[in-house]
């Protein structure tokens, strides 16, 4: 039975994580989630596995080396999943050391504990360990619009101190397979979507905005320009690269899916139309009059598009999920758990969001 060591696992993609590796693998793996359960992180992400005997939670500091390496000492880890980070671009910007502790320094002490518990004497490692780091294409920097793509080769250009942080991270990482010979793999995938993102990000975000009547502040002049990954493709090409990818080796992870934010935007008040009953109070004001320029993010990035050429033909991965469908899915789930928006927007998310657009 193969033991998971899977951080961030409250969070987002963490989550989607451990429900799609249940769904696969049912009792035939085990799974231990160290997350330090920080605003993004939500305990209520995993309350269907909670109960499971192949699962354990750890509420810990990916920067505590004690705490760490004592899990190292307790389990048999065969795969770290390494998914633990501050994520959100604008947070980076109004407060950039977080993101340098968290991302490069709990980086760092993550690879530091894993290489202690497997390193042979003769500095080999015993066959099956494997440390994947979770990373974004936003390391890239930023394309011109309608020319090029990110390959694993693309020279790192990142602008923001979340791209810089994660950056700097997988830097560690491919210096610990230099060096070491440490067995790792960097994805680096395309935004992602879909169910338990918290919402600062555009499209939850967009989604709770519009349902509440409030207006859809987009960034600039809504031009920029993102690919989107529903988060269950994203959670498939990471168990692919852990059961057969090459050790020391990157997949970028995207599946040409380019959209401009205003067409997000206008494409959620459209589905959400849809989607609500004829007579549902909220169709009255669903309509493109709610959206709203505001100020444009600092440096922000124009446009990021991933060609996934490498991780299709070495490991057959394609999405399943195309984006007509994802944001549909996206927006009943949503729908299905108004009390989970409603837990995440109170207390603190409610103060960061004032602070965040009170000026835009
Ligand atoms: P998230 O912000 O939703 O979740 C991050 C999780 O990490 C939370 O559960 C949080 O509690 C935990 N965490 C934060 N600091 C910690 C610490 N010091 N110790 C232990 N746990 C800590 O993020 P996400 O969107 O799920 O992203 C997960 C990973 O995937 C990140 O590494 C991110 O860079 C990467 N990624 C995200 C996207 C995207 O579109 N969201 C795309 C590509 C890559
Ligand atoms: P985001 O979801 O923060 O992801 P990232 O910056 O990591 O790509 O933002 C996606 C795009 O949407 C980005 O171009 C910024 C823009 N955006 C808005 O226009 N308005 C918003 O309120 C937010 C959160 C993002």
């Amino acid at each position: 039975m193969r033991t998971y060591l899977v951080t961030g696992g409250a969070g987002f993609i963490g989550s989607n994580y451990i429900h799609y590796m249940f769904g696969k693998y049912g009792d035939d793996i085990k799974i231990i989630n160290v997350d330090l359960l920080t605003y993004a992180g939500n305990p209520e992400n995993l309350k269907e596995v909670e109960g499971r005997d192949n699962y354990t939670f750890i509420k810990a500091d990916i920067c505590d080396r004690e705490a760490i390496t004592k899990i190292f000492a307790e389990n048999e880890i065969d795969s770290v999943i390494h998914f633990a980070a501050e994520s959100h671009v604008d947070r980076s910007i109004k407060n950039p050391e977080v993101f340098v502790m968290t991302n490069v320094l709990g980086t760092a002490t993550m690879l530091n504990a894993a290489r202690a518990a497997w390193e042979k004497e003769d500095g080999t490692y015993p066959e099956g360990k494997r440390f994947l780091h979770v990373s974004t294409d936003e390391v890239f920097g930023s394309l011109p619009e309608g020319e090029g793509y990110f390959y694993e080769d693309t020279p790192y250009a990142p602008h923001s101190p979340y791209s810089a942080s994660k950056a700097g991270s997988d830097m560690l990482v491919k210096a610990y397979m230099d060096t070491y010979h440490f067995p790792a793999n960097i994805t680096n995938c395309s935004n992602n979507y879909g169910p338990y993102q918290f919402p600062e990000k555009l499209i939850p975000l967009m989604i709770n905005n519009a349902l509440q009547g409030k207006k859809l502040p987009v960034y600039g002049d809504g031009k920029n320009v993102r690919d989107w990954l529903y988060v269950e493709d994203h959670a498939k090409a990471i168990d692919m690269v852990c059961e057969n990818g090459r050790l020391f080796e990157t997949y970028n992870v995207g599946g040409h899916n380019e959209k401009e934010n205003i067409e997000i935007v206008k494409t959620i008040i459209q589905v959400l139309k849809e989607e609500l009953p004829a007579d549902d109070a909220r169709q009255a004001h669903l309509n493109e009059d709610l959206i709203t320029y505001v100020e444009d993010r600092k440096g922000h990035d124009r446009r990021y598009a991933i060609a996934p050429d490498k991780i299709k033909k070495e490991l057959g991965w394609e999405p399943d999920t195309m984006f007509a469908d994802g944001i549909r899915k996206t927006i009943r789930w949503y729908f299905d758990h108004a009390a989970w928006m409603e837990n995440v927007t109170s207390g603190a998310y409610q103060k960061y969001y004032e602070e965040m657009y009170s000026t835009k």
